[in-house]
């Protein structure tokens, strides 16, 4: 099987830690979420990906190199100034990939367990154009919305409805099988997008199907979304990695602990406390709820809970960082200070007074 990855969005709701790399490689648990997903595809017999990406994206995923889990990966670059939206990158694939059989797409964004084989069974069944993952949740409003008759087929297909429009609670999970005909719909080289106006126009021919997907399912979109998908999969993991930890750490579980970290003494880590590599920590510091990126380093007696420290972040001595704060790359906060909730620090910014109001600091 093959499969494209579409991974050339802002990420705007995720800024600032989004102003220096793309959603897809935020890490979930000191793992970049596009080796997940490769994780997931190759467990799924998939041998080939396309990243539908931009150039920049490209450079990110080159630089930081996630493991390919021998994956054959190739790129289909969105051109200079003219992002393709979620259909034309697809259409992008089509020079680089020569498809003869339905394929998968993902959003490369979300972080999902799911059983490609099952879904591409369904899609072959109907004798879908294209099939669409659905998961179902409470508030629908922010996705794209499916209603189906009892064959499965979806009669309408609706983004981002407002809760009172929404038809049902099934969602397009961002995960779909597609038949090479779909080609025949998207433009070549201009933005298109397939929510807004590919699905619709299926949904009205009888060409589109859904199919229910049970299990874990996360849009890392939003910054309490990532801290929550990274809490959700270190309480599934812990167990397996637990022997792993030092004993000289005083950690109250689950938390998890990349190479070559330092913590000082007295210091409390955890529940729910990642720490990337090469993170320094010092003395009699709280460290909870919160993901701290590699290099970043904490000085001794500061308090940080519910948030989010980016990679080579320094935060001083007797510093609280509030729930909701995201200090981003290189962003340099001084001794003493309090950092009210929900404030988010540009990258590389420097920061030397308490900061009491919630605000976006650049
Ligand atoms: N190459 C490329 N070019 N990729 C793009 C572009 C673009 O111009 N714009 C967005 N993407 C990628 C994003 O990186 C992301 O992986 C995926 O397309 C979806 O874009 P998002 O911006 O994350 O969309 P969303 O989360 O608001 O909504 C989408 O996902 C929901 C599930 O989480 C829609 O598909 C909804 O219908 C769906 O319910
Ligand atoms: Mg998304």
């Amino acid at each position: 099987m093959k499969a494209v990855i579409l991974a050339g969005g802002f990420a705007t709701r995720l800024r600032p830690l989004s102003c220096s790399r793309p959603k897809t490689l935020f890490p979930i648990v000191n793992k970049p979420l596009l080796q997940w997903i490769f994780e997931g595809l190759t467990t799924n017999n998939v041998t080939e990906v396309v990243l539908a990406v931009n150039a920049l994206t490209q450079f990110h995923i080159k630089q930081q190199k996630p493991a390919k889990c021998g994956l054959k990966i190739k790129y289909a670059i969105d051109p200079p100034k003219t992002p393709l939206g979620t259909a034309g990158p697809i259409k992008n694939t089509e020079k680089i990939v020569k498809y003869e059989e339905p394929f998968i797409v993902l959003n490369g964004d979300i972080f999902a367990d799911i059983d490609y084989k099952q879904l591409m069974d369904a899609h072959v069944k109907t004798g879908a154009l294209a099939t669409i993952a659905l998961h179902k949740v409470e508030d629908p409003s922010r996705y794209g919305v499916a209603e189906l008759d009892k064959n499965n087929r979806i009669k309408n297909f609706i983004e981002k409805p407002t809760k009172e429009q929404a038809p049902t609670n099934f969602i397009n999970a961002g995960i779909y099988i597609l038949d090479p005909k779909i080609f025949d719909y998207i433009p070549k080289g201009k933005q298109c997008s397939i929510e807004r106006e590919i699905f619709p126009t299926l949904a009205k021919e009888h060409k589109l199907f859904g199919h229910l997907i049970e299990g874990l399912w996360m849009d890392i979109g939003k910054p309490e979304e990532y801290l929550q998908a990274n809490k959700i999969i270190l309480d599934k993991i812990y167990e397996k990695n637990k022997s792993k930890l030092s004993k000289n750490i005083e950690a109250k579980k689950p938390v998890a602990i990349d190479k070559r970290v330092i913590i000082g003494k007295k210091t409390v880590i955890g529940p729910y406390a990642i720490l990337g590599k090469n993170v320094v920590i010092g003395d009699n510091v709280q460290i909870y709820d919160s993901i701290v990126f590699s290099g970043a380093k904490i000085g001794d007696n500061t308090i940080i809970k519910g948030a989010i420290i980016g990679e080579d972040a320094v935060i001083g001595k007797n510093v609280q960082v509030n729930i909701g704060c995201i200090i981003a790359d290189q962003a340099k906060i001084k001794d003493n200070l309090n950092l009210t909730k929900e404030l988010s620090v540009c990258p590389a910014k420097e920061i030397s007074e308490t900061i009491l109001k919630r605000n976006i600091i650049c």
